[in-house]
This record gives structure tokens, sequence and C-alpha cells, in this order.
């Protein structure tokens, strides 16, 4: 194992009815920047309960934070926040209100001339303004982690930033949220979470046995509670381990003394950036082909997760890495997901290319566990995905 340090400083509110609770979390004397995404909060009561749950505090509303959080709307709330000078914020939405309100907290703060520059040069964000976050959409892990992933429509970029200073104050997970999200982003929610799993866990055995073993319960949930989520999400008990295993997927646990990928992040985040498809969707599409590019450094841990996840148990460990990808790809083309990039576009040529190409402009000359896959190791992995 390696060595690591670990804080996540994080409060949650698990439950029914923690949402009334968010009072007690901000302090009196606050002045609130409440910020939510197109409008589902709106129409299935959430709305109704952080208003109440806040009506002795002072707040200003954002609205309108789009999927993909998208800079130029985040440079209006800045406005607001310097115009109102509010002091906390509350994000009531999935990852991408999250991660909106993540910039934001670092934008507040930052003194530099162009806030873009705290992505586009990677620069850590160690304090921010104070947030908290509702809750509405299990997926992304945003809720208990300190990333975020801002999108730029000019440019079509979509990049990360992060830093100590962006861990959310405290968040609500109430599991009675997920029943209104369409089935769509169910699917999304739990592909997502599948796959940051996936990232931390498919790399090569390092001794880890109690993270691979949390690794593994999660993913082993994950399946298990998938079909109960769908075809019912009122059902709170399938809920509440679906909205549990996708904050324990990412809030930093499972990734200590343990070498991490995420090349297929990376490489979905450009799919997003140039097609906008679906954050997860983009995943399922590079997953299977990184996995099968990857084999021979792979295959060990790929073989570990057909035996204890998937209960491949025959065969050798090439056969059962390999059986391991396919039960993968099945397993989200089963909730509907399609894994191929000429599913989502037609105008996929040249996709690989471009992203090698934005990648090389970005000195991103190692990617994944071993710090070796070049640019044109993506461009192999993309065009193995269309
Ligand atoms: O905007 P509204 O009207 O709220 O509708 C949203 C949106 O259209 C809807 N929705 C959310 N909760 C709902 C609901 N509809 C009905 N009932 C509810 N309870 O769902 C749609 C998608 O929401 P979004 O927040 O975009 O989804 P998700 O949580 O999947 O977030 C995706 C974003 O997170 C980033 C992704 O790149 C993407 O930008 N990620 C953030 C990460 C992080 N911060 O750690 C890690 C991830 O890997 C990911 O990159
Ligand atoms: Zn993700």
């Amino acid at each position: 194992m390696k060595n690591f340090e670990f804080k996540n400083p994080t409060k949650i509110l698990f439950g029914k009815g923690q949402i009334e609770n968010i009072k007690n979390e901000i302090p009196n004397d606050a002045k609130v920047l409440m910020l939510y995404g197109g409008g589902s909060i709106k129409k299935n009561g959430i709305y109704e309960q952080v208003s109440t749950a806040l009506s002795n505090h002072e707040v200003v509303e954002f609205g309108g934070i789009p999927a993909n959080p998208e800079y130029s709307v985040l440079m209006e709330a800045l406005k607001v926040i310097k115009e109102q000078k509010t002091t906390f914020m509350l994000a009531v939405g999935g990852g991408s209100v999250i991660d909106g309100t993540k910039f934001l907290s670092s934008a507040a703060l930052y003194d530099g001339k162009e806030p873009w520059d705290i992505l586009s040069k990677n620069i850590p964000t160690l304090k921010g303004m104070p947030f908290g976050t509702v809750l509405t959409l299990p997926a992304t892990g945003s809720e208990m982690n300190s990333g975020a992933v801002i999108t730029r429509a000019d440019t079509k970029e979509k990049l990360a930033m992060g830093g100590a200073g962006l861990f959310p104050v405290f968040s609500v997970l109430d599991p009675e949220v997920i029943q209104s999200i369409p089935h769509r982003q169910l699917v999304n929610g739990i592909t997502d979470a599948f796959t940051h799993v996936l990232e931390q866990y498919l790399t090569y055995p390092a001794g880890a046995k109690l993270q691979d073993r949390i690794s593994e319960s999660i993913l082993q949930t994950l399946i298990e509670v998938a079909p109960k989520v769908l075809e019912d999400p009122t059902d709170y008990s399938a809920a509440s381990n679906f909205m549990w295993s996708c904050t324990m997927a990412l809030n930093g646990l499972i990734q200590k003394g343990v070498p991490t990928d995420w090349a297929v992040h990376a490489m979905g985040h450009e799919l997003t950036a140039l097609f906008g498809i679906d954050h997860a969707r983009t995943l399922a599409v590079i997953a299977p082909s990184h996995y099968e590019y990857n084999f021979e450094t792979k295959k060990e841990k790929l073989a570990q997760y057909a035996e204890r996840v998937w209960n491949i148990t025959e065969g050798s460990t090439e056969s059962k890495a390999k059986a391991a990808i396919k039960r993968t790809e099945a397993f989200f083309n089963e909730m509907g997901i399609a894994t191929k990039l000429s599913q989502y576009t037609n105008d996929y040529e040249g996709t690989a290319e471009e992203i090698s190409k934005r990648f090389k402009a970005r000195g991103w000359e190692g990617l994944g566990e071993h710090q070796n896959l070049k640019p044109e190791d993506a461009e192999q992995i993309v065009k193995m995905a269309y």
C-alpha cells in the first residue's frame, strides 16, 4: 500500500426529511446564494423544502445552471455574488450545479484577472467561499469531494479544477429525491458511479486489500440495486443504497493508498466537450476500448474483478479478464446505454486525432496509472470506440 493522507471534512446529513436541517448548518447571519439548475427542483417539491428551511435566512437565488455547467452562465452568477455581497452558497442540484458552485466558491475569492485561469492553469483552490449542497441526483460524488468540471461552449473545452478548499461544508443526501429523476439520468448516475470505482480499482495489484474490497462492494451494490432503482424509484431501500454507493464511489476513500487511472474520464470529457454527449455515456463509450487496449497491464485486476464482482471463476487470468470487459459493456448495454461513439454522432471521423491534438497541446503526455499513455495511445483508444 502506498503512503497517503486522508481528510474529508464534509458533514453528511443522510435520509428522509434531512433538508429541513440545513437551517442548523448555515450561520444565522449568512447572506445565502441559492443555486440551482434548469428548474426540476420547482416541479418536485425540493425548492419548497429548501425555501421553508431557509425562511429565517437572507437568501438570494440564481437558477439556470445547465447540465455541464457553462462558464459564461457562472460568470453571471459571480456578478450576483459580488453585487449582493453574499457570504455562503447553497447548491441544490446534481453534479452540474454543485460543480458550478465549486467554481464560484473559488472564483469569489480569486484575485487574478481571468477566473478561467483557475481551470486552464490548473490553480488549486486552498480556500473558497463556504457552501453546502442538497444533492438531487446521485452520480458524481461531487457532494463529498473537492473536484469540479466546468464547460466552456465557445472553445468547446471541459476542464477540471479542485483543491482542499472546495469540499462542501455539508451535503444533504435524501434518497427520496430520486423519485422524480428521469430514467435516462438514473442510468447515467449508475454508470458514472460504477466507472468512478473502476478508475480507482482497475489498475494493477497494490496489496491494498481493504480498498479493493470496498471498491468491489460498491460495484456489487450498484449491480444489485440498479434494476430495482430503475424499475421503481420510490423503492426507498434501493434508493438509499444507490445514493450512498454513488457518494462512496468518489469521496476519496477508495483511492487512498492505491494507483488510480482516470484516463477514461480524461477522454470522456472531450466527447462531452465536442458532441455534448452525457458525461456517463462518454465513459461507457471509452471504458471497454480502454481496458482492451491496456489489457496486458490491467489483466490481473480485471481477472480479480471478474471473479469477485461478476462471479466469473472458470478459465485463465486472460480469459476471465476478457470476460469481465465484455460483462461490463453488457451491463451498460442492458441499462440502455450505447457503447460506441458512432451510436451518438455521425460526425465521429477525426475525433481521435482531435483529442490527441488537444492532449498534446496541454502537455498530457502520461495518462493512466503508469503515467505512460501518450496522446497517440489515447488516439488509438478513441478510434477503437468508434
Ligand atoms: O437542471 P435541472 O432542471 O435540475 O435538471 C437536471 C439536469 O437536466 C436533472 N435532475 C437533477 N436532479 C433531478 C433532475 N431531474 C428531476 N429530478 C431530480 N431530482 O438531471 C439533469 C442532469 O443533471 P446534472 O447535474 O448535469 O447531472 P450529473 O449529476 O450527472 O452531473 C454531471 C456533471 O458532473 C461532472 C460531469 O462532467 C458533468 O459536468 N462530474 C463531476 C465530478 C465531480 N465533481 O467529482 C466527477 C464526475 O466524473 C463528473 O465529471
Ligand atoms: Zn464521472
